[in-house]
């Protein structure tokens, strides 16, 4: 398998972006607890928050976190997920960008959601978009990542080809302690943490984890 650098992930999402547009256009994979890690994260960052959707996609959360007074505006690496999210979301700015380099200031968000965002970057290169990430959140903003839970790579290339897609996409599946203990190193304490065991289709139980950076 080879490994999963940014070439690659920008490729294959421009590649399927219209098939993840059209088949995720809400929030069909969702279940009410992740949802509810969503709502809480909401909660805790304060009046009309400015909020990072880091690897947007096609854009389908954006105007679900605005829905819960949020300011949101994404950023992604793949082009043709941000041309979607442009058509199909366009009350909220969307830019390219990557998450290990982004074009914000230290401290201009109130807080970050990265959701499944995380999941095609692989460990040795995990703690730098996660730095990147608490870099541009406020003192007393929070963080909220979404991720398949696990241990090593998958190829999930197979999955697009049953749709006539030929791409490299690898998916990094990681525990919850693995997690906070990288957001833990890098002085961003987990305060709410979510595992559920796999519904559906799904092939691996579902991790919401939500930090938040200290004030002092
Ligand atoms: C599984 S999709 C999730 C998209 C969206 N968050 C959603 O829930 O529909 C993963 C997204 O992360 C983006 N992504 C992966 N690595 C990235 C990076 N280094 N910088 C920016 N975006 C990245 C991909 O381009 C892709 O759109």
């Amino acid at each position: 398998m080879p490994q999963q650098g940014e070439e690659l992930t920008r490729t294959a999402y421009d590649t399927v972006a219209d098939l993840y547009a059209d088949t995720f256009t809400s929030t069909e994979p969702e279940q009410p607890l992740e949802l509810a890690m969503v709502d809480h994260f909401v909660v805790l960052l304060g009046h009309r928050p400015r909020v990072l959707d880091a690897g947007c996609g096609a854009g389908r959360m954006l105007p679900q976190l605005a829905a819960r007074g949020c300011r949101p505006e994404g950023v992604d690496l793949s082009p043709e997920m941000v041309r979607r999210a442009r058509a199909d979301h366009p009350a909220y700015p969307s830019t390219v960008g990557s998450l290990t380099a982004l074009d914000a200031s230290d401290g201009e968000f109130d807080g970050v959601f990265s959701w499944y965002s995380t999941i095609h970057t692989p460990d040795d290169h995990l703690d730098r978009m996660l730095s990147e990430m608490v870099r541009v959140l406020r003192p007393g903003g929070h963080l909220l990542l979404a991720f398949q839970v696990g241990e090593g790579g998958r190829d999930i290339g197979p999955g697009f080809a049953a749709h006539g897609f030929q791409v490299t996409l690898n998916r990094y599946h990681r525990s919850v302690q693995d997690v906070a203990s990288r957001l833990g190193r890098l002085g961003m304490p987990v305060v709410a943490r979510l595992e559920r065991d796999p519904l559906g289709s799904e092939g691996e139980p579902q991790a919401v984890v939500l930090a938040r950076r200290p004030t002092g």
